[in-house]
């Protein structure tokens, strides 16, 4: 069984193993864990089996206007069984309020961001991938 829950209480970097797939330069689970106590919102998915994190949805806001969801991700074992379809409607119940929810996502993911009303408009990306683990974050 997955629940879903919003606070880091409990977790652990050895419940965090297995996300940023693919990335050439990842985060550790230290770092990872960071970035979800720095973020202003954030949905976790447990394997009520092992208590570990299976996907995971966060935001950064400007807590006036603006809301950002940076990272989403679910463990690929995990995937296909609507997990990020319920982390991303729980993550929108916290955002509500906001003006703008944004979003940014490979040409691939459209279709998917598009089931929950997102539409499409140009981006602007900037990378630094020797910072891409946060090692060098303040
Ligand atoms: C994208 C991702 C979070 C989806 O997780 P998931 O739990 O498998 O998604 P769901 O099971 O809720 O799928 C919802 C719908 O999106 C579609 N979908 C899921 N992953 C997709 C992908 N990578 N590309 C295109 N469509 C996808 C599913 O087919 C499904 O459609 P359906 O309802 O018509 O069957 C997961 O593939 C992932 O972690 N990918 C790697 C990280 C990533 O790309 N994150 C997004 C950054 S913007």
């Amino acid at each position: 069984m997955i629940k879903y829950i919003d606070t880091l209480e409990g977790v652990k970097t050895k419940n965090l193993k297995g996300f940023f797939v693919g990335w050439q330069n990842p985060p550790s689970t230290e770092k990872h864990l960071e970035i979800l106590k720095n973020s202003n919102y954030i949905v976790l998915a447990i394997d009520e089996d092992t208590g570990n994190v299976v996907g995971f949805v966060n935001a950064l806001s400007d807590k006036t206007l603006y809301s950002y969801i940076p990272l989403i991700e679910v463990l690929p074992e995990y995937q296909g069984k609507g997990i990020a379809t319920k982390l991303v409607n729980l993550m929108f119940e916290k955002l509500r309020h906001y003006y703008a929810i944004d979003i940014c996502c490979d040409e691939e993911l459209i279709s998917f961001y598009k089931n929950f009303n997102f539409n499409k408009v140009a981006g602007m990306i900037k990378r630094n991938y020797d910072n891409q683990n946060g090692k060098s974050a303040i």
